[in-house]
């Protein structure tokens, strides 16, 4: 399994992603995505799209802007509680994020900890800085929100926004309208979120701009005790780690015994997409819930999804799965004075949102990891097909004979239907490691034998197997 330096350098060699604006030294917490990454990243969000707004007849992606005015973030409690401890050290002035200060010492998480516990633990255990060894102030809490001045005299106040789901709340009345007043209604925003973290780290997985993509689910309250489609999940085994107990294999009707049946359909709807769709192993993957003291403020229920990725140290928050209640549309209702209230089913009533939240670079981190490879020194990514950035890449056998321009021909012929790169530079043996390292399905060779009878070597990444196909076989194969 890979060290953190190996996927850095993996990352960087292969053009998955780097840190930002490099040639000026970038900055902590932005990373650019390369030509591989970005393929990645456009086929994980499209095969997210795909499965997730194939849930319901009413589910649907809007794009929404990522400055908000202040108010949507007063109204949804941002201002107030979206904010992390930080004790800053009194000698060099580094701001350090108290809680993962007291976790690297203690091992154990102290998420959701007041400033006030961690101040005592702080001095209890005698924690000095981390990069200087100076005394660390009191902890306080830090908002996380990058604030903007709107306009050239900079007087209207707005926020990046911290999470894509205040874009949907925000237009949910305006979306119920228009889809013919119906519930549940989904509304998913895939895109960039900003947090000013305190300490960002361990590559893509903790940023100060990210990508996230999140499905908020509208519902009647009523509705939260069962599901239309129960049957089909009742007896599927859920990874699941409840509070101070170690993860465990439970059916669904197990969990529902302490847990409304719509939120855990919906547990086994995510899991599934972990397990068959991106092709996670079993044991890489656990919901894990969250105490009291750790929950989000906007949640009742919340079940963090977590992977077991070796280059961050072991199981790491990917999503969650958060019953928000009517917490977002309550607070909008209050705050802008517009009911956000609806006629359905004969009752009226302010929707209830069961959110379905996704890291989308956490999660791109850790396909890369769990799929990561290793055989003497070749290494490879078994990337399922609908994400690997290449299904093929096509290469001449040898520059010259007429075997580039065959090449040529049948890379022209394939682009149109798979993602294809053509290479045909170094020695072939190189070339195939260089696309086992970028997770290609199949490598196809050009070679002399093509000009005679039409067919090429088509290498098998995960076998490393060959055998011959013939050119106007060679989209279907690829395709299938
Ligand atoms: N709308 C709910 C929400 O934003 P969250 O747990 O704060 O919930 C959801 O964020 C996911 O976004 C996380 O599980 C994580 O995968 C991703 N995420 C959060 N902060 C991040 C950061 N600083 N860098 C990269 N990904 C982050």
């Amino acid at each position: 399994m890979p060290t953190i330096e190996e996927m850095e350098a993996l990352a960087k060699r292969r053009g998955f992603f780097w840190i930002a604006s490099e040639l000026y030294g970038g900055a902590a917490g932005f990373y650019d995505y390369g030509p591989m990454g970005t393929l990645l990243k456009r086929k994980l969000e499209n095969t997210w799209r795909k499965y997730f707004l194939g849930l319901g007849p009413n589910f649907f992606e809007i794009e929404s802007t990522t400055v908000m005015p202040e108010k949507v973030f007063k109204a949804s409690g941002h201002i107030d509680s979206f904010v992390d401890p930080i004790a800053k050290c009194k000698k060099c002035g580094t701001a350090h994020r108290a809680d993962h200060i007291m976790e690297e010492f203690l091992k154990e998480s102290f998420e959701g900890a007041t400033p006030e516990k961690l101040t005592e633990l702080i001095k209890k255990h005698g924690i000095k800085c981390p990069k200087c060894k100076g005394q660390l102030e009191e902890a306080a809490v830090f908002n996380m929100m990058f604030k903007l001045g709107i306009g050239p005299s900079g007087d209207v106040t707005g926020y990046l926004r911290p999470e894509t789901a205040q874009g949907a709340y925000v237009n949910f009345q305006q979306c119920f309208e228009i889809l013919r007043k119906k519930l549940p209604l989904g509304l998913a925003i895939v895109g960039r979120s900003y947090r000013n973290e305190i300490s960002p780290r361990q590559l893509t997985s903790r940023m100060r701009e990210f990508t996230q993509a999140e499905l908020q689910i509208f519902f009647d309250p009523d509705a939260i005790k069962d599901h239309p489609d129960w049957g089909s999940v009742k007896n599927y085994k859920l990874i699941a780690m409840p509070v101070g107990e170690k993860a465990k294999e439970m059916t669904c009707e197990q969990l529902a015994k302490t847990m409304p049946k719509y939120y855990v359909y919906h547990m086994a709807i995510v899991q599934k997409f972990f397990l068959d769709v991106l092709q996670i192993p079993k044991e890489k993957f656990r919901f894990r819930q969250l105490s009291d003291e750790e929950k989000a403020f906007y949640n009742k229920y919340h079940w963090d999804i977590e992977l077991d990725c070796a280059a961050l140290g072991g199981f790491k928050e990917m999503g969650g799965v958060h019953y928000r209640t009517d917490h977002d549309l309550g607070g909008h209702q209050k705050l802008s004075g517009k009911s956000q209230e609806v006629f359905f089913d004969g009752k009226r009533f302010v929707p209830h949102v069961l959110e379905l939240s996704f890291g989308v670079d956490r999660i791109l981190l850790s396909l890369l990891d769990a799929h990561y490879g290793k055989e003497g020194d070749r290494v490879f990514l078994r990337l399922p097909k609908a994400v690997a950035p290449f299904t093929a890449a096509i290469f001449p056998l040898v520059n010259k004979d007429g075997l580039p321009e065959k090449a040529v021909e049948i890379h022209a012929m394939l682009k149109h239907s798979v993602d294809c790169f053509y290479d045909d530079s170094g020695s072939i043996g190189k070339r195939y490691y260089r696309q086992d390292e970028v997770g290609t399905f199949a490598c196809i060779t050009v070679d002399h034998q093509t000009l005679e009878d039409g067919t090429v070597t088509v290498r098998d990444r995960d076998t490393t197997k060959q055998e011959r196909v013939k050119i106007s076989e060679l989209a279907a194969k690829l395709k299938g």
